[in-house]
């Protein structure tokens, strides 16, 4: 397993160009399962998820051919399940069972696990799909879905923890083929759900309201090839954004949706920093310790989940108290202690993280736990004094493309290095 070093102490400038967004890519490439005549998607990342999900399409039975950033798919006949095999390697597998349903009106993968960001339930997208008329079951670790017809119907898919992203897009694409209207309410806004709707419209759907948090569906018989460029990954952008609060002297993003990233950049404009907003550029400009804010993660348009972590190492440095609370995954806090480890002042009361800035970090071996944790931990090793090793970075991989290069090409001194499997 690879670890990365990052040599501390060396301030960030230049620009840098943001990736496809690896959650729109994945249920978009999905989607491609719906129509057996040819898809063409460009801007999809190098990622190990999006290699994981192209295996599933090929197991599947589709056609699948990848130059750089383009995938052409092509689904004239598919099987309809996802073994266990492939599926635990990544839960987003779970968004093939809304395009085989309506598409073969029958699907079987396995349940995807939990991860370290905790539990990942999938209720929300089994009662969306009874209520299209499917029957879904559990069996031998697997969940089938099963209908005779789909029927379109009215439901509510939000749960405790707000609406869902993936289970919008699941049930969103099963109601592209069944019969008469669907309505969603309580749908996810994410600007990937809308991403997603914008591919289906293409390959002939009738989608309304994508974007809010009602979406209607007039059901449609088929729906043909068509091709998309993905949006820009927010999330990668506020990464970097955060990168550059840390450790820039002046950085520029470019290609990104700046609109996607209001609740980043209004935290960061609160925390102190300079930025300059256009519609597919952000430049932001470091200027010392960061004041300290009070963050609640909300879905879109809140402040999202997945700058949690990045957030909480920036905050790491501010000059005062600061309060992180996760609302979408109360237990997303395993970055913590590997900032601790740094130097980092942080207590964990419930779902709330207490930051007391302190004025400087030191570089250690931290452990990398989930994606954006890893990231946390990279961009904290920016501004630690000394070196840090961030180890077990397959964790990084599957949802940065290439993150040690764009920063060495910012600036950073930050090495990938090989290292045996036992490590
Ligand atoms: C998507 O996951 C993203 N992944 C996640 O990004 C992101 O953190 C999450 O949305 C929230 O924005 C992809 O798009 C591939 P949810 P998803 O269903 O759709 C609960 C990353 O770092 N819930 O919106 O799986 C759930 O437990 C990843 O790129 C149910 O209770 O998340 C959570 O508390 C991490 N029942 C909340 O809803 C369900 O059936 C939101 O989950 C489904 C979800």
């Amino acid at each position: 397993m690879d670890k990365i070093i990052v040599h501390g102490g060396h301030t960030l400038s230049g620009a840098v160009k943001i990736s496809g967004s690896k959650n729109s890519a994945l249920p978009i490439l999905a989607a491609a399962l719906l129509t057996r005549e040819p898809c063409v998607i460009h801007c999809v990342p190098d990622l190990s998820d999006i290699h994981y999900m192209l295996q599933i399409l090929s197991h599947l039975g589709a056609q699948v051919e990848r130059a750089s950033g383009t995938v052409q798919i092509q689904a004239e006949n598919v099987s309809t399940t996802a073994p266990y095999e492939i599926v635990r390697k990544m839960r987003a597998s779970v968004c093939v069972l809304g395009p085989l349903l309506g598409r073969h009106k029958e699907a079987r993968v396995s349940l995807p696990g939990g991860c370290v960001i905790g539990d990942r339930p999938i209720d929300l997208h089994l009662k969306g799909f009874r209520a299209l008329n499917a029957a879904c079951r559990v069996e031998a670790g697997d969940v089938k879905v099963f209908a005779g017809e789909l029927k379109g119907s009215t439901m509510n898919l939000e749960g405790r923890q707000g609406p869902t992203v993936l289970g919008t897009g699941n049930v969103l694409m099963a109601a592209t083929l069944a019969e008469g209207i669907t309505v969603i309410e309580g749908a996810a806004a994410e600007p990937e759900v809308v991403d997603l709707a914008q591919f289906l419209i293409k390959m002939g759907a009738k989608i309304e309201g994508a974007g809010t948090r009602r979406i209607t569906v007039e059901g449609v018989k088929e729906l043909h090839g068509a091709e998309h460029s993905v949006i820009p990954d927010r999330i990668e952008a506020g990464t970097f954004l955060v990168a550059a609060a840390l450790a820039g002297r002046e950085v520029t993003l470019r290609r990104v949706n700046s609109e996607h990233l209001n609740a980043v950049t209004n935290v960061l404009s609160e925390s102190g920093f300079q930025l300059n907003i256009q519609k597919d550029t952000i430049t932001v400009k470091g200027n010392g310790a960061p004041r300290p804010v009070d963050i609640i993660t909300e879905p879109y348009p809140g402040f999202p989940t997945d700058m949690q972590a990045q957030m909480c190492a920036l905050l790491s440095r501010a000059d005062g108290q600061s309060s992180v609370t996760e609302t979408v995954f109360p237990q997303r806090f395993m970055h913590v202690s590997e900032l601790k480890r740094m130097g980092a002042d942080i207590a964990i009361e419930g779902a709330t993280a207490r930051i007391t800035g302190v004025p400087k970090l030191s570089g250690a071996p931290v452990m990398a736990s989930d994606l954006r944790a890893s990231a946390a931990l990279v961009l904290a090793g920016l501004v630690a004094e000394g070196t840090t090793e961030v180890h077990r970075v397959y964790h990084i991989d599957r949802g940065y493309e290439s993150i040690d290069e764009k920063l060495m090409g910012l600036g950073a001194e930050i090495q990938r290095v090989k290292q045996s499997a036992s490590t």
